[in-house]
């Protein structure tokens, strides 16, 4: 703790070196009443949770798997906002501390040579027109070597270590991400969201690139045009603009 920059991100802190999700472990102490700015860090994820019920290969040691509770004070189908902001700070502050040069897969993937590298889950709860909290699950593929990715995603994943050609002080990555975290969620605050809409359009590797959608109803390519004040994506196809919002589907280039 007493490395942290950051003032209100980290200062209550659930360190494991085991535990099933960090996620699930931020959604209890949320619901009991924990403070804003509390994370939820461990070693090792049993079962690491990733989006569209997927898992999240979390290996004792090699990453960053951390969830924060924040409580901000935005309507709840403003959630997605903080997901796009999560994404913002923590492409900054990988890209500080390592130069890999990643940018940002819509919604919320980072990317290094076109393999991930971070991954975000961000899960709400909210009462009538109020978000009691946001949690924002973030898995960051650290120190990982090519053989310690399982088969499945060995094509598609990669870590900081790799795309850096050296190992990277976690702690030094860690503290960047809450300052970073911190930075971005007081610039919401204070000054909305344009600024942060418009340094993740110019971090983004989906804009211009064109894309298949995979939904549970519908299922399309087109060429990804912009992101709109929603942070969904728009979809330019021959039967016009199409919008996609984060969590009900896939994207990958086509
Ligand atoms: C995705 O890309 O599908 C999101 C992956 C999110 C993984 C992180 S690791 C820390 C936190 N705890 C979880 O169970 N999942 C998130």
């Amino acid at each position: 703790k007493a490395h942290l920059t950051s003032s209100v991100l980290g200062r209550e802190i659930h360190y494991f070196s085991e535990i099933d999700s960090t996620n699930n472990a931020a959604k209890k102490l949320a619901a009991d009443g924990c403070p804003e700015g509390t994370i939820v860090v461990a070693e090792e994820q049993l079962t690491g949770r990733g989006r569209l019920a997927r898992g999240w290969y979390s290996p004792f040691g090699k990453g960053i798997w951390l969830s924060v509770v924040l409580r901000p004070p935005f309507a709840p189908m403003e959630a997605a906002k903080c997901t796009l902001m999560a994404a913002v700070g923590i492409n900054r502050a990988i890209n500080a501390v390592t130069g890999a040069g990643c940018g940002i897969k819509w919604p919320n993937d980072i990317l290094c040579k076109g393999r991930k590298v971070v991954g975000i889950l961000t899960e709400m709860s909210a009462e009538m027109d109020a978000i009691n909290y946001v949690v924002i699950g973030i898995g960051v593929n650290v120190n990982m070597e090519e053989q310690d990715f399982p088969e499945e995603i060995a094509a598609t994943a990669t870590s900081l270590a790799m795309a850096a050609g050296c190992r990277i002080p976690r702690m030094k990555l860690l503290t960047a991400i809450l300052a970073e975290l911190e930075n971005v969620y007081s610039t919401v605050k204070t000054s909305g969201f344009a600024p942060i809409l418009a340094e993740w359009k110019s971090q983004s590797i989906t804009l211009g690139q064109q894309v298949a959608v995979n939904g549970i109803d519908r299922n399309f390519t087109g060429l990804a045009v912009d992101i709109d004040a929603d942070g969904a994506l728009l979809i330019k196809t021959p039967q016009g603009i199409e919008r996609v919002l984060a969590g009900d589907v896939s994207i990958r280039p086509s």
